[in-house]
């Protein structure tokens, strides 16, 4: 199963020292920026060949928004009419046919976690939610009345009647983008949105009592202060969610935001930094834990706790995936895999056109991709591992490996131990609280040189 690539022993070119805490937020490594379209295009029967398949999860990526937010990068379109939502679930639906065939000539697969994940899948309609949930369940398997599943949502989609079919089918999670409860924030953010809306959609989602309610806020909007979002996690707090995800803003190439920002503002990294350190300790104060630099669980919450077991964050899962729909990945031990994506609106519109003009046997195919070798795949340990509160089990590690990570990265390790970023003990390599806010620095110390270049040299479209 995995290949006998040659092994680094130290990692070149020395990392650069980071001289900003937000570099890149490095989930599930590597960032899809790095995948190309393959020349040949391996038949997924090959590709899954030799996996475990008795612990999948299954990834459904609705690439739709009601609108389209200043700060946001995710492949989505606004404003898809119902001939394009309903064609693109017809292909959703034979793209998981040839998908599940491609598993069952390896075998019976099983999933024990779901998401859906967008754009909004709310966006969706109740009955078109009913077919996607019927997609999960009899193409491809997955049994939703017994597994985890996540869906993210959004206020102004998360009406009574979708609820209503998540919470009749099972959902487990439901995690709703508010960003700030302040109306001038949102507006700030280009996130057009009234907290009466968004009060009201909290309401409804915990009168389906879903084990786990998240709720994601973001700081460094323009304006936003402690005052300020201390308001937003103090109107977070009170509908009592199980978690928050905490964002530090990011603007990106081809969003909204981009054109009146200025993304090299040292203060603007003073601002975040601060508001990342208010806001944790006023969430820990309040009782919650934090899981990584971006996650906070309520204390004594069973489901969340258990939700931790089982990795269900959409942003935790690093292999073992199989993604549907438009620009959703798989991962698998030698190669992580994909179908175009984009952030521009004109390329998302001809991309979705694209992905539904597919002809089923190109589903057969993986297409855009990332070969994974023996040192992606420390580096993806280590990523998916020492980010985290629970840090890096060198154990574990070294029985995988075979080595140590401390030998494997050199001079990353005694970069981030000269900074104090990281503390050692018997069983775990684990970030400091100073650590942990620089994060999004250290994931980028750990991407290999052949992910950099290919990221840096990534077309913007
Ligand atoms: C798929 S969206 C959430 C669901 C839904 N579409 C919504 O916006 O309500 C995932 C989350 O990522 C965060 N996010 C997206 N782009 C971001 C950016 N540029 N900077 C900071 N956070 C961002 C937002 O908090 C957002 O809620
Ligand atoms: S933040 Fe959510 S609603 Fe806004 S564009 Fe991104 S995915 Fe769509």
């Amino acid at each position: 199963m995995a290949t006998s690539l040659p092994l680094p022993t130290t990692s070149l070119p020395t990392p650069e020292e980071p001289t900003t805490p937000y570099k890149q937020y490095a989930y599930a490594y590597p960032h899809q920026k790095a995948y190309r379209l393959g020349t040949d295009r391996p038949l997924l029967s090959e590709v899954w060949a030799g996996e475990r398949l008795d612990a999948l999860s299954l990834y459904l990526h609705i690439p739709f928004c009601e609108m389209r937010c200043g700060f946001c990068n995710l492949f989505t379109r606004t404003g898809a009419p119902h001939e394009i939502t309903s064609a693109y679930l017809d292909t959703l639906a034979r793209q998981a046919r040839a998908t599940r065939e491609a598993l069952e000539a390896n075998g019976n697969p099983h999933f024990t976690l779901a998401a859906f994940g967008g754009g909004t899948p709310t966006y969706l309609t109740a009955d078109e939610l009913t077919r996607l949930c019927d997609i999960c369940e009899h193409t491809m398997g997955a049994d939703l009345k017994a597994v985890p599943w996540s869906v993210e949502t959004s206020p102004a989609t998360a009406t009574a009647d979708r609820i209503a079919v998540l919470a009749e089918r099972g959902a487990t999670r439901l995690s709703i983008g508010v960003q700030s409860f302040l109306d001038e924030e949102a507006r700030a953010a280009a996130r057009p949105q009234k907290r009466a809306e968004v009060e009201a959609a909290l309401g409804r989602l915990k009168d389906a009592a879903f084990p786990i309610l998240n709720i994601d806020l973001i700081y460094g909007i323009t304006g936003q202060n402690e005052r300020t979002f201390q308001m937003s996690l103090d109107a977070a707090l009170a509908w009592e969610p199980e978690e928050i995800y905490l964002y530090p803003l990011y603007v990106r190439p081809l969003t909204g935001l981009m054109a009146r920002h200025n993304t090299n503002n040292t203060q603007w990294d003073q601002q975040r930094l601060q508001l990342y350190h208010f806001g944790r300790q006023h969430l820990l104060a309040a009782g919650c834990r934090q899981t990584s630099m971006r996650v906070f669980s309520r204390i004594g919450s069973p489901a969340a706790d258990h939700a931790n077991d089982h990795n269900i964050s959409e942003y935790n899962q690093q292999a073992g995936m199989v993604g549907l729909g438009a620009g959703a990945r798989s991962f698998t031990t030698n190669l992580h895999y994909t179908t175009d994506y984009a952030v521009a609106i004109p390329e998302v519109r001809r991309i979705i056109d694209h992905y539904i003009a597919t002809p089923t046997e190109e589903f057969q195919h993986a297409q855009w991709s990332y070969p994974m070798n023996e040192d992606e795949r420390r580096r993806m340990f280590v990523l998916g591992t020492l980010l985290e509160t629970s840090g890096l089990p060198i154990e574990r590690y070294r029985q995988q490996f075979g080595s140590l990570p401390q030998e494997d990265f050199p001079t990353e390790f005694a970069l981030i131990t000269e900074r104090g970023w990281v503390q050692h003990d018997q069983t775990a390599l684990r970030l400091t609280r100073e650590g942990m806010a620089w994060a999004d620095a250290i994931g980028p110390l750990f991407f290999s040189p052949q992910v950099h270049h290919a990221m840096t040299t990534y077309q913007h479209r």
